[in-house]
């Protein structure tokens, strides 16, 4: 494993070797961060990710727990988003995902759960986002917020054009992020046109970030997301002058990076 460290951007970015070494770095982080908590007594926000990015991070907390006895049981867990509209019980919700790769295997409180709802109507969108928005901010904030990035430079599904101080909001999918979900829903058509996601300000106001990055895919958005000027076309971009931002990758998502420090 190296750091990067350049002047330019004094960020950290640590570069490893495959995707399950990135992967059980970021468990053992999470868990290490729980524990802390439970040590003092006190609840920790986590702010949780969808996408093969986290898949390897939730089986070795999955692991932690059947093996090493960690209890998720002071966790309250907000998911950056959600398909708009899909059914919670649809095959490819983010509902149905956070269930079968953590939820339904540790021991967390089914009502400290949040995930933005694929099903409420139009008209009460907004008041559903804002009281998402409300219901972190009353519990003091996301302690960690995981991270990955589409290939447009999009987190939660912040898609490119959304500014930094966007809130939780229903969004538009970009057609890059449709393309890349076509094959899962059988077909672009089948692909929903909306999300409701967390904002890039909702993102950022997160006490700790990590991003993660893994294979060749995702090599050219974490050069434009760390090296290029901050901008909406890159909406990962505005997380380079967070106070406490990780990004964890593998060589090949690190490729472009090596080249251009
Ligand atoms: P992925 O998606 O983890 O499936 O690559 C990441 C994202 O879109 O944020």
């Amino acid at each position: 494993m190296e750091d990067i460290q350049t002047a330019s951007t004094p960020k950290n970015i640590t570069v490893c070797n495959s995707r399950e070494e990135g992967s059980l770095k970021v468990a053992e982080l999470i868990a290490n961060e729980i524990k802390a908590k439970q040590e003092k007594g006190e609840n920790i926000v986590l702010g949780l990710a969808t996408g093969n990015t986290p898949k390897d991070v939730y089986k070795e907390l999955i692991r932690m727990h059947k093996e090493e006895g960690l209890s998720f049981k002071n966790v309250i867990s907000f998911n950056l988003d959600e398909y708009h509209p899909l059914a919670p019980e649809h095959h490819l919700s983010y509902h149905r995902f956070m269930d079968e790769q953590l939820f339904n295997h540790v021991d967390i409180n089914r009502e400290n759960i949040n995930i933005p709802t694929g099903i409420c109507k139009v008209d009460d969108v907004e008041e559903h986002c804002n009281s998402y928005e409300a219901k972190i901010e009353s519990l003091g904030g996301i302690d960690l917020q995981l991270l990955g990035i589409g290939r447009n430079g999009h987190i939660g599904f912040n898609e490119p054009g959304s500014e930094a101080n966007s809130k939780t909001r229903k969004i538009e999918l970009h057609e890059v992020t449709r393309g890349d979900a076509s094959n899962e829903f059988e077909g672009l058509e089948h692909v929903p046109l909306h999300a409701i996601t967390m904002g890039v300000e909702t993102i950022t106001k997160a006490k700790k970030i990590v991003l993660m990055a893994f294979g060749k895919g995702k090599a050219e958005i974490m050069k434009q997301a760390i090296s290029e000027p901050m901008n909406s076309k890159v909406p990962a971009s505005y997380l380079q002058t967070h106070r406490s931002i990780d990004y964890i990758l593998d060589k090949e998502a690190a490729t472009l990076l090596s080249q251009t420090h």
